[in-house]
Order: C-alpha cells, then sequence, then structure tokens
C-alpha cells in the first residue's frame, strides 16, 4: 500500500516520540512491502517562533494532502505560565482538527498484563481492562464564542452542540460496540446542562436502532468514581470533548503510565494519529520519554487503512518490549533504557512475530480495533 503520511512533531517531546514510530512505520514498510512517505511541517510554539502562527498555511495544506497525519505533542511552560498571550500553541492543534473535520476521537484504553503492576489499582480490579472512548473533537466548549471582558475581570466560553454534532459521533460509537462488548456509556452532566440534555435526547433515540446495544448514562462526576472503581465494567463510553478530554487522562492511570495510550481522530475526508498525553516539557532532550503512545498511535493509523496485520505486528512488538523489560523509566523506574533504544527494539522486532510471546493476540483490542 501507498501512504502518503504527514508528520507533525509539535513541542515538547512530539518530536522524540514521534521520530520513533516513524521508524515502526518504515520497518512495517519493509517487512510488509509497503510504501509510506513522510513529510514534515511545523505546528504548535515552534511555528509561532518561526512564522508567526500556530498553523502555518503550509502545514494545513500538507496535512489535508496527505493519506494521514502522526501528531506529536503540543505546548510549552512559556505559554502555560502565561495565560493572557492571545496566540497560543494549542489553538494550532484546535484549528487543525476543526479544518480537517476530525470530529471523532477515538481513544482505546487497554490492560496489559505484562505491566499490570504498574497500575496504581489493584490488579484484580484492573485486569481486562478494554475500553475506548469516542470523544467528540470538533465542538463544544473547545469551540465556543471566547470573551474576555470588564478589563479582563469576566470570562466567558460558550458551550454549543448541535443534533448533527452529537449524531454522527454516536452512530460511530454504537458501531464500535456491536463488534465488541455491545455496551454504550454516555457520559454527560444532563442534571445541570442543557447541551447534555440534547446529548441524552439524541443518543437515547439513536440507540432504538442498535437493539443489541445496551446504552447507559452516567454523570461525568460518577463516572470518574465508577472509572476507577469498575474499569473492566466500561466497553464504548461517548462523550463531549471536554469530558473526553478529562476521562482519557484518567485511564492511563488505570493501565500505569501515562505514556502508553494512543489516539485516531477520524473525519469524513481525513485522519489524525495522536498520542492522549502532553508535551511533558521536563523531559524534552533527555531520551527518556516513553515512545509508546506514539507508536500505539501508529498502530492505529495501520489498523485505519485495513492494515491489520501490520497493526498487530506493532502491538506484539511493543509487547515484547514490556515483557523483555526494554521500557522506559516511567514504566520501570530503574530502567536504563531511553526513548531511542526503546524505539529501535520495537522497530527491530517487528519482523519476529515468534511464537513463544504466547501472547494470543488475538485478544488485543487494539490489534482489531473498530476504527473505520
Ligand atoms: C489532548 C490534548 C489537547 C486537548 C490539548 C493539547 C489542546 O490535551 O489531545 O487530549 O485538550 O484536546
Ligand atoms: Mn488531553
Amino acid at each position: 500500500m501507498q501512504l502518503k503520511i504527514a508528520l507533525l512533531g509539535g513541542d515538547g517531546i512530539g518530536p522524540e516520540v514521534l521520530a520513533e514510530s516513524v521508524k515502526c512505520l518504515q520497518a512495517v514498510a519493509e517487512t510488509f512491502n509497503h510504501n509510506f512517505t513522510f513529510e514534515k511541517v511545523p505546528i504548535g510554539a515552534i511555528a509561532i517562533e518561526k512564522y508567526g502562527t500556530p498553523l502555518p498555511k503550509k502545514t494545513l495544506e500538507v496535512c489535508a494532502d496527505s493519506d494521514a497525519s502522526l501528531f506529536g505533542t503540543i505546548g510549552t511552560p512559556e505559554y502555560d505560565n502565561s495565560p493572557s498571550l492571545s496566540i497560543r500553541p494549542e489553538q494550532g492543534l484546535l484549528q487543525l482538527r476543526k479544518e480537517l473535520g476530525l470530529f471523532a476521537n477515538v481513544r482505546p484504553v487497554m490492560m496489559f498484563p505484562e505491566i499490570i503492576k504498574n497500575s496504581p489499582l489493584s490488579k484484580k480490579m484492573v485486569a481486562g481492562t478494554d475500553f475506548e472512548i469516542y470523544r467528540e473533537l470538533s465542538g463544544g466548549i473547545y469551540y465556543g464564542e471566547k470573551k474576555l471582558e470588564n478589563n479582563g475581570t469576566l470570562a466567558t466560553d460558550q458551550c454549543s452542540y448541535s443534533e448533527k454534532e452529537i449524531s454522527r459521533i454516536a452512530h460511530k460509537a454504537f458501531k464500535a460496540a456491536k463488534k465488541r462488548r455491545k455496551k454504550v456509556t454516555l457520559v454527560d452532566k444532563a442534571n445541570v446542562l442543557e447541551t447534555s440534555r440534547l446529548w441524552r435526547k439524541v443518543v437515547m433515540t439513536i440507540s432504538e436502532s442498535y437493539p443489541e446495544v445496551t446504552l447507559e448514562c452516567l454523570y461525568i462526576d460518577n463516572a470518574a468514581v465508577q472509572l476507577l472503581l469498575n474499569p473492566t465494567a466500561f466497553d464504548i463510553i461517548l462523550t463531549s470533548n471536554m469530558f473526553g478530554d478529562v476521562l482519557s487522562d484518567q485511564g492511563s492511570v488505570i493501565i500505569g503510565s501515562q505514556g502508553l495510550l494512543p489516539s485516531a481522530s477520524i473525519g469524513e475526508y481525513h485522519c489524525m494519529f495522536e498520542p492522549v498525553h502532553g508535551s511533558y516539557p521536563q523531559a524534552k532532550g533527555l531520551n527518556k520519554a516513553n515512545p509508546v503512545a506514539s507508536i500505539f498511535s501508529a498502530s492505529l493509523l495501520l489498523s485505519h487503512f485495513g492494515l491489520k496485520e501490520e497493526s498487530r505486528a506493532v502491538i506484539a512488538s511493543v509487547r515484547k518490549s514490556f515483557k523483555k523489560k526494554i521500557v522506559t523509566p516511567d514504566i520501570l523506574g530503574s530502567s536504563k533504557y531511553g526513548t531511542n533504544y526503546v524505539g529501535d527494539f520495537i522497530a527491530d522486532h517487528i519482523t519476529d512475530i515468534d511464537d513463544d510471546m504466547n501472547m494470543n493476540d488475538e485478544n488485543i483490542g487494539l490489534g482489531k480495533s473498530t476504527i473505520i
């Protein structure tokens, strides 16, 4: 298969972790006889410094013209600590998602037995965790009108959702549930918010066309608790932009490191793959950030294009790195392996999916991702 992939390293550890997933994609291309081409484009703080904007026109054009985009991370402490700056790195990512029409952000959260002791929760509670968050990505409070009035003493962020915005992601969530354990949990705050009440109405109606799927509705505060007390009870979580952002980071705590979770941002015509984690500026350039969230994002890219075996090979290789303890220090405190070494190991072992691992890859949800 021929794929043209835009690479958006961004800020912080983004470029470092992205380089490792590119290594893995190159190994996949070699092993499985594909032709992947890559083009690097600037976004975020680095683009502000060079071009005065977090999303240069050329970046958008290259992404729009590629089959897929692979994104690193965005944001720097200089901007985090200066809330009054009006041009901010994150605007680049938000604008890119909007321009490419990426309305569905799928965040799989899966526990791998090899690293189960990393979870701060008990083994009994987290064993078998395997859910996917369907986060609406191009609407809600992220994109509502923003105002700062009364000499900077009154701020407003408008939150609005249309029926259309809710139903297009809801259908994706129900279709995914049909292929999995047939349960959708809608997370909202319908006891307080008008937008959440619209979500409930629309989603309840849509659920009637999927009789084999059970719909459960939880308020966000309760969902935050249930997710920690009983993560295995979740299959597909469907939620708004803001709630999905928060819940997915909570998901990374369940599986033991923020350095592990990938995501797929899907629209009608474009797709982008990005780690759930942030730019971790403290680790920038230190060769210690975990590249696995980025590598798993690359495996979601492969799966999105129907390259299921390739995607599984990447996941199997990551699991081999877990098993052999070739991991970064967030996974094993005493580890002396850095981002590069771990990435090399994973890329090098994509070729040899051997039996001695006894991995039972058939059961890996990531490998048979329901994202289409
Ligand atoms: C994420 C990130 C982004 C978001 C930020 C960097 C704008 O936290 O992808 O989860 O809030 O969507
Ligand atoms: Mn986030």
